[in-house]
């Protein structure tokens, strides 16, 4: 009977090029989910099934359609029509799901797999032309493909996902991938910006929101969270990042991973994440991108690895490998980072596919001599599926009859991939129904964009209180620059889907805001941020002069930063510091609202403006975000999630670096311009500094200023000691001392003082957006276990080390409020 709908469907399709699913096929996957949780759930039907199977058709198709039939006899008999469809596949899926009933579909499905199929599993083709070409299809009905990435139109892929479930041998649904990184058509702020946000609440809100929508076009899957620590603001990809701390980034890699997966995976709205790029890319030498990175053991386990390692407890399905060489080994072919690490000491299960072409790049590393090696290199040390390659699909074959790859391994590899088909629900429910879904860019979506824009932006400085700026007392204001109205730059990095018809510029929103109480004068002034023709200057200047402030708005357009997009000198670009001292010299006071896709070195403005707004590239909604902040509608609550330098010589500069032995202070350092000529070699102070800047950055992690005026008064722990194994209270006390309520990030910072291996001076330990009214005082406690002081020592264990700890909370990681507690050895 199953047989019976499965050639009707296929015959009543036949003729039409891009189909959506039928009936037909709906009630043949109704049937299926079916029959495959009673073959789960039966006994008596499964060793009636391998019995009479067996013996009458060796041959698993044959003996698939058996399954079929006697589980659907047994189905129509226990339940006939007493359930109505809709229930019926709610409840199938949610059973289907137990973690023991998926595990006996993927070594049921495993069985009956020929050598071919089950590689085919293992590729992963681009299919990005808008429609299902002939190879594609081909590829499909012969099971020689496993997953898709880069095809957003919804009838391309429910005709992709109708021929792999009804045409091929075995009907294995597709995963469909896509870098939906920070939003789909509703773009939210770029990773970095939500990380400015230091709210797991909007980052989960915004990945929900952008699964929601990606799913409306038949992606399952998402290339995303990208959670490699980032300490270098040369390397464009720190824009996807969520900056250099690893605390931050493993509560907001859990955030994501959570938006995007949400509660049940199977549910429609729900894509699989990937954790990216395992590991240690964002290590690059001098920043620039697929560089090599060299990483002592300790610091990868206690620093690059353990964003991943939270990302995986909180069940990413995926994980990607880096593009980047690990201390001689690149990371695609790194048995120790995909073998020992993630599956031996993490008991992973989800799969781990290679970054674009990355096996084949083995070879182009210097590690093997052509592509078969490579795929060998790959499978070997773990890689399941080959994204946008074919050493796989050409190689492993041979590998396989040489001896050199058991099958195991490649059961192994295709296991980890069907149990995510599974956990996704595909196999009940391959295809997509947009109207099931929320509508594109719905008002709840553009509410949360512009939530996350304002939380995200951080006010890096703010003298005499210039801003925010009041429309009563104000009767003009320039605005000027080149990215004031630059709809499509301020939507960032890494937005192939997004629409920048939704995008709303600081110009239009200012205008809609503040327009008919004063009068708002625009000019671009630059062409674009790169611009050297300074012809409009004098334009800009007259403009300034005549109104009572001027809003510059300047930066990076969103090709200066992102993959490939690399810099060495991280200035403003441009003739743009130019145009900052030529405002400056009219004397009014000037405004930067600076949107960018990483941290700049922002020396050589910062004493030209009196505020400065840090915006990132804060997405569609970044327009009406800056406006209420400028004119004080919000407060500004965002704090630097990277250190921004001074000058790039700094680099790497971040907040948790180790004391030294010479540790530099105000009292040993000294300046260039202060050395006199002949001055001996031990003259100057011998610390760990640079002669010609300051040995601190420009502003520090988890800084951000706010209209209110935040105190921090009091700390102190539930006590002095504490035994292993236990928790301490550590609190503070911080009183709003203005007359504007306003969100303030708490940060807590411990150092452990002797171990043995040497500690950062700072680690984040934890943080809390709270709200303040004028005038309230506060109390915030944070709990840390003796567990949460854990690290990798000498013998690459991880374990909390008993002693002195000092601990500081406050408003940035400079704050100077500490405490300190002990670590006893506990019984
Ligand atoms: C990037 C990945 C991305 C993939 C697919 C690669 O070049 O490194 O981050 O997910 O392309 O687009």
């Amino acid at each position: 009977m199953v047989c019976d709908l499965r050639v009707l469907s296929r015959n009543a399709l036949r003729g039409s090029r891009v189909r959506s699913p039928t009936f037909f096929n709906k009630a043949y996957f109704l049937f299926r989910a079916y029959s495959i949780k009673l073959t789960a759930l039966s006994n008596v039907a499964k060793k009636l099934y391998h019995r009479i199977g067996a013996i009458a058709w060796p041959r698993p198709s044959r003996r698939i359609l058996l399954r079929f039939s006697l589980s659907h006899i047994f189905v129509t008999a226990l339940l006939g029509s007493l359930l109505t469809k809709k229930s019926m596949n709610a409840s199938v899926k949610t059973e289907m799901n137990a973690p023991e009933i998926i595990e006996q579909r993927v070594e049921t499905l495993l069985a009956s797999m020929t050598l071919s199929e089950k590689i085919g599993q293992m590729s992963q083709l681009n299919a990005g032309e808008g429609y299902a070409p002939d190879y594609l299809a081909d590829g499909l009905r012969a099971g020689r493909i496993g997953s898709v990435l880069n095809v957003v139109d919804v009838k391309v892929v429910n005709e992709l996902q109708r021929i792999a479930v009804e045409e091929s041998r075995l009907g294995i649904p597709l995963m469909v991938g896509r870098d939906v990184i920070h939003g789909f058509k509703t773009v939210m702020p770029i990773p970095l910006g939500q990380a400015a946000t230091w709210n797991p609440d909007v980052v989960k809100e915004g990945a929900r929101i952008a699964a929601l929508e990606a799913a409306t076009c038949g992606v399952n899957w998402t290339f995303a969270p990208m959670i490699d620590i980032s300490r270098d603001a040369r390397w464009g990809r720190i824009a996807e990042s969520l900056g250099e701390c690893v605390l931050l980034t493993s509560e907001l890699a859990v955030a994501m991973v959570e938006g995007f997966q949400g509660d049940d995976m199977s549910a429609s709205g729900s894509i699989a994440a990937c954790a990216k790029h395992f590991a240690g890319y964002g290590a690059v030498e001098s920043g620039r991108d697929y560089a090599t990175t060299n990483i002592p053991e300790t610091k990868l386990r206690n620093v690059y690895l353990r964003p991943f390692k939270a990302a995986v407890d909180a069940g990413v399905s995926t994980m990607m490998t880096s593009f980047s060489d690990l201390n001689g080994i690149p990371a695609t072919g790194n048995e120790f980072l995909l073998r020992q690490v993630l599956r031996d000491e993490w008991n992973y299960d989800g799969f781990v596919v290679s970054d674009w072409d990355s096996i084949r790049q083995l070879q182009v590393h210097g590690l093997t001599e052509n592509d078969k090696e490579s795929a060998f290199e790959a499978v070997s040390a773990g890689v399941d599926m080959e994204m946008a390659g074919d050493a796989f699909s050409h190689h492993l074959v041979s590998l396989i009859e040489e001896g050199r790859v058991s099958i195991e391994r490649i059961d192994n590899a295709v296991a980890n991939i069907l149990r995510a088909k599974f956990r996704l629900g595909l196999f009940e429910d391959p295809f997509t129904n947009p109207e099931v879904l929320p509508p594109i860019a719905s008002e709840e979506a553009l509410k949360a964009a512009k939530r996350a824009a304002i939380e995200s932006v951080v006010m890096l400085k703010n003298d005499h209180a210039v801003l925010p700026l009041s429309s009563e007392s104000l009767q003009s204001v320039a605005v000027i620059g080149p990215l004031a109205d630059a709809p499509y730059q301020q939507l960032g990095t890494w937005i192939f889907d997004g629409d920048v018809e939704l995008s709303i510029t600081p110009m239009h929103a200012i205008h809609s805001l503040v327009g008919h109480d004063l009068d708002v004068r625009y000019l671009r002034a630059m062409e674009n941020s790169r611009s050297r023709a300074s012809d409009t200057f004098d334009e800009a200047v007259q403009i300034a002069q005549s109104s009572d402030a001027t809003i510059l708005f300047l930066g990076e357009e969103s090709i200066l930063s992102g993959e490939a997009h690399s810099r060495a000198d991280i200035n403003l670009p441009g003739d743009q510091a130019e145009l900052v001292r030529r405002i400056r010299e009219t004397g009014k006071p000037v405004i930067a609202v600076i949107l960018a896709g990483r941290p700049l070195t922002l020396t050589n403005i910062v004493d030209q403006v009196d505020a400065i707004l840090f915006a990132w590239h804060p997405g569609s909604m970044g327009g009406p975000a800056i406006a209420d902040l400028l004119f004080g509608v919000e407060s500004p609550s965002g704090k630097l999630p990277t250190t921004f330098p001074r000058v790039v010589g700094q680099i790497p500069i971040y907040y948790s670096q180790k004391n030294s032995g010479k540790p530099a202070s105000w009292d040993n350092v000294a300046h260039i311009d202060d050395i006199e000529t002949r001055a001996p070699q031990t003259s100057l102070g011998m610390s760990a500094f640079h002669l010609d800047t300051h040995f601190t950055p420009l502003f520090a992690f988890g800084h951000g200023l706010s209209y209110a005026a935040f105190e921090y008064h009091r700390i102190w722990t539930s006590g002095n000691e504490i035994a292993m194994g236990e928790g301490i209270t550590i609190s503070a006390e911080l009183t709003n001392q203005s007359d504007v309520a306003a969100d303030e990030v708490v940060q807590l910072y411990v150092r452990d003082l002797v171990a043995s291996i040497t500690r950062p001076v700072k680690e984040l330990k934890g943080f809390r957006r709270v709200h303040l009214e004028p005038g309230e005082t506060l109390t915030v406690d944070f709990l840390l276990h003796t567990d949460d002081l854990a690290f990798f020592g000498r013998d690459m264990q991880i374990t909390t080390e008993p002693g002195e700890f000092h601990a500081w909370i406050g408003g940035s990681s400079e704050t100077q409020l500490r405490t300190e507690f002990r670590i006893t050895p506990g019984n």
